[in-house]
């Protein structure tokens, strides 16, 4: 599975360094490293969503960081 994350300006400003670790985190403690490539892209050309942008495979999604937890738990633990 292939999790990308918003790193640009508009997104960073959201909390994309937050998102970032946090997942980062999760897949670490649900030992998930084997299966969940998580990797750093620029503007998906959704800045004006209210969170960041986050896309699982080819499936866009808009993650404010306080949610990080539950985004992990329904859109990539529970679709792995
Ligand atoms: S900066 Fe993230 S969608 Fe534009």
């Amino acid at each position: 599975m292939k999790v990308k994350v918003c790193i640009g300006s508009s997104c960073h400003l959201k909390g994309s360094r937050n998102v970032v670790e946090s997942l980062q985190n999760l897949i670490k403690d649900n030992n998930l490293k084997d299966s969940v490539d998580l990797s750093g892209v620029f503007c998906m050309g959704r800045c004006k969503e209210n969170g960041v942008s986050v896309s699982v495979d080819d499936k866009l999604f808009s993650v404010v960081p306080d949610d990080v937890e539950d985004f992990f738990e329904n859109e990539i633990k529970a679709k792995l």
